[in-house]
C-alpha cells in the first residue's frame, strides 16, 4: 500500500508524521450509543500522536474517557468519527501490533504461571518446547524465576501482576497499551511495579501509552503526560514533556525537586477537572 493510498482521507499534513508515529489519533471523537436510544459524546475530536519510543502517560478524571481511546488505539472501539493510524496504516479491526495490559487480571486459574506466560506464545505459532522457554525466560526477568509452577490463587496480587507482565512482554509487541495495570495494587508495591516495567523498556523501548489516574505515577514513569479534561465531550488540555534523566528510579525519582515542580505544575491543570468529575459522578448516582 503506498502512502497515498494509506493517507486517503487524512490530512496531507499528517502523513509525514503518520510514517514516524506508532500511534496517531486523528480527530478521533466517541460517542456510545446507550440501550434507551439515547446517546452519550464521550471524548470530543482529539488528537493525539505517540512516537517511535515515547512512554506517554494518559491521566484525567474517573470516567473521562482514557480507556475508551486506548481502546480505540487496541482496535476495541471504533471512532465515532476521526481516524486512528498505526504505523501510518489506518486500523480496522483489532491492532495485532500492540500488547495490552489490562486493569483486570487476564490469567487462567488452571495454569501455572509458566503455562500461562507459555500458551500466549504457542498461540503465536511458537513450539511447546520454545514457548516454554521463553515463558520461563520472562518470568525470571519479572522476578518469578521461584514461582513458575504456581498457580495464580497461589501468588500475590504483586505477582499476578508480574505474570500479567512477562504474558504481554514474551510476546514482543511493538506497542504496549496498559490501562491502569497496576491500579489495585498498594502505593508501595505499585512503585516496585513502576520500577520493574521501567527497567524492562528501557532494554528496548517500545511505544507506550499508560492510562492511570495516578499522576505521580505517571510523572515518574513517563516522557509526556497527556491530561484529558472531565467528560463528557472530554478533551486533551494539557501535554507537558517530563524532563526528568533516565535511567530512572520510579520511586526515588519522586524526591528529586525537579519532579516536585512538574508535579505542581500539572496539577494545577489537573485539579479542577478532577474535582468536576466527581461531581459529575455524584450527579449522575442522584
Ligand atoms: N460501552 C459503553 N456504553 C456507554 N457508555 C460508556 C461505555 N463505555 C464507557 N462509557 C462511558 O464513557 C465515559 C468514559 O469511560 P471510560 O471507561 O473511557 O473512562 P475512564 O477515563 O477510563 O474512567 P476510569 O478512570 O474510571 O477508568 C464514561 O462516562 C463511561 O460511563
Ligand atoms: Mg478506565
Amino acid at each position: 500500500m503506498t502512502t497515498l493510498e494509506r493517507a486517503r482521507g487524512i490530512p496531507t499534513s499528517l502523513v509525514g508524521q503518520s510514517e514516524q508515529t506508532v500511534a496517531l489519533l486523528h480527530d478521533v471523537a466517541i460517542t456510545y450509543h446507550l440501550a434507551d436510544g439515547s446517546f452519550y459524546e464521550a471524548v470530543a475530536p482529539t488528537t493525539l500522536a505517540i512516537a517511535e519510543g515515547e512512554f506517554v502517560a494518559l491521566v484525567g478524571p474517573t470516567g473521562c474517557g482514557k480507556s475508551t481511546l486506548l481502546n480505540v488505539v487496541a482496535g476495541l472501539v471504533a471512532p465515532s468519527s476521526g481516524t486512528c493510524l498505526i504505523h501510518g496504516d489506518r486500523l480496522s479491526g483489532i491492532n495485532g501490533q500492540a500488547g495490552y495490559l489490562f486493569q483486570a487480571e487476564a490469567l487462567m486459574p488452571w495454569k501455572t504461571a509458566l503455562a500461562n506466560v507459555a500458551v500466549g506464545l504457542e498461540v503465536q505459532g511458537l513450539p511447546r518446547d520454545e514457548a516454554t522457554e521463553r515463558a520461563r525466560s520472562w518470568l525470571g526477568k519479572v522476578g518469578l524465576g521461584a514461582f513458575l509452577q504456581r498457580y495464580p490463587h497461589q501468588l500475590s496480587g504483586g505477582q499476578r501482576k508480574r505474570v500479567g507482565l512477562a504474558q504481554v512482554l514474551a510476546r514482543d509487541p511493538r506497542m504496549l497499551l496498559m490501562d491502569e495495570p497496576f491500579g489495585p495494587l498498594d502505593a508501595q508495591t505499585r512503585a516496585i511495579m513502576g520500577d520493574l516495567l521501567l527497567g524492562l523498556w528501557q532494554a528496548d523501548r517500545k511505544a507506550v501509552l499508560f492510562v492511570t489516574h495516578d499522576l505521580e505515577e505517571a510523572i515518574a514513569l513517563a516522557d509526556r503526560v497527556v491530561i484529558m479534561s472531565a467528560g463528557p465531550n472530554a478533551s486533551i488540555i494539557g501535554d507537558f514533556p517530563i524532563d526528568l534523566a533516565r535511567p530512572r528510579d520510579a520511586h526515588e525519582v519522586r524526591l528529586q525537586p525537579a519532579f516536585v515542580e512538574t508535579h505542581r505544575a500539572i496539577w494545577q491543570v489537573l485539579k479542577e477537572e478532577v474535582l468536576k468529575g466527581y461531581a459529575q459522578a455524584n450527579e449522575a448516582k442522584a
